[in-house]
């Protein structure tokens, strides 16, 4: 099976919409540039909430080959949920992705793999892919190994789940996000590859086949190509480098 590599851009609380429509624009023109020279990704950013409406109206506007989603979900549809998001919400503005299960939003937000299937539910129901990110946390590293622990979220993540609907993987060891400490393309691989295996037991040998597992963590443009070589990762979630337009425009014209 051919999966097409992914490369999303995770801006955090980072750039505000008018930046957001700036950067947008560079990331295009970068990619059109691109277009006969370089190997054939797909790229998709993930803007603040606030950001969105005008990144679709630019997106569809010029039909530019970007996509975008948001960066978290409320699991619930509508209601009386203050400061929440509806997955509805993110439907009406075209958004193809919703990242859910961030190591940020599970730590700084206390979110548990209860919340993250439920979100995943949540956007399922909604017509999103969704972007699950797992991780271990150093103490889980040397504790458990690397797979251990992003294994058993992917597995609680998708208890109910139908992953045929859409589903895209990112594995993101904590100790790697923001440290500058990238994960070994070896070690991602070997993540990656016990992913695989867990998708394949809950969810067929062909959905696991077409399911893009990311590798996401101190990602740049110096070390796309080598996590793109390994068999089992099929693109990147990138924090940091995601916000400046070389480095991302870069890593998205990887090399083979
Ligand atoms: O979602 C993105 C990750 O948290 C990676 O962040 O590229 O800044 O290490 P980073």
């Amino acid at each position: 099976v051919k999966r097409t590599p992914f490369i999303a851009g995770n801006w955090k609380m980072n750039l505000d919409h008018l930046q957001a429509i700036a950067f947008v624009q560079k990331l295009a023109w970068s990619l059109a540039d691109a277009k006969h020279d370089y190997a054939d990704a797909e790229v998709a950013v993930f803007p603040p909430f606030t950001d969105l409406r005008s990144v679709q109206t630019l997106v569809t506007a010029d039909s530019l080959p970007i996509g975008y989603g948001a960066q978290d979900l409320s699991k619930h549809d509508s209601g009386a949920y203050t400061g929440e998001v509806s997955g509805a919400f993110l439907k009406q503005l075209d958004c193809g992705y919703v990242i859910i299960g961030h190591s940020e939003r599970r730590t700084l937000h206390a979110e548990t793999d209860e919340d993250v299937n439920a979100k995943v539910v949540a956007a399922h129901r909604h017509g999103l892919v969704p972007v699950l990110c797992v991780g271990e946390t150093a103490e889980d590293l040397e504790a458990h190994g690397a797979s251990a622990v992003p294994v058993a979220q992917l597995r609680r993540a998708l208890e109910g789940v139908d992953a045929s609907k859409g589903l895209v993987v990112a594995y993101e060891p904590v100790w790697a996000i923001g440290s500058g400490q990238a994960a070994t393309p070896a070690q991602a691989e070997q993540v990656a590859a016990a992913l695989r295996s867990v998708l394949a037991e809950v969810a067929g040998d062909d959905v696991a086949q077409a399911t893009r597992i990311l590798y996401g963590g101190s990602v740049k443009a110096a070390n796309i190509a080598a996590f793109l070589r390994e068999p089992n990762v099929d693109g990147a979630l990138v924090g940091g480098a995601s916000l400046d337009i070389d480095e991302f425009s870069a890593i998205v014209r990887f090399k083979k």
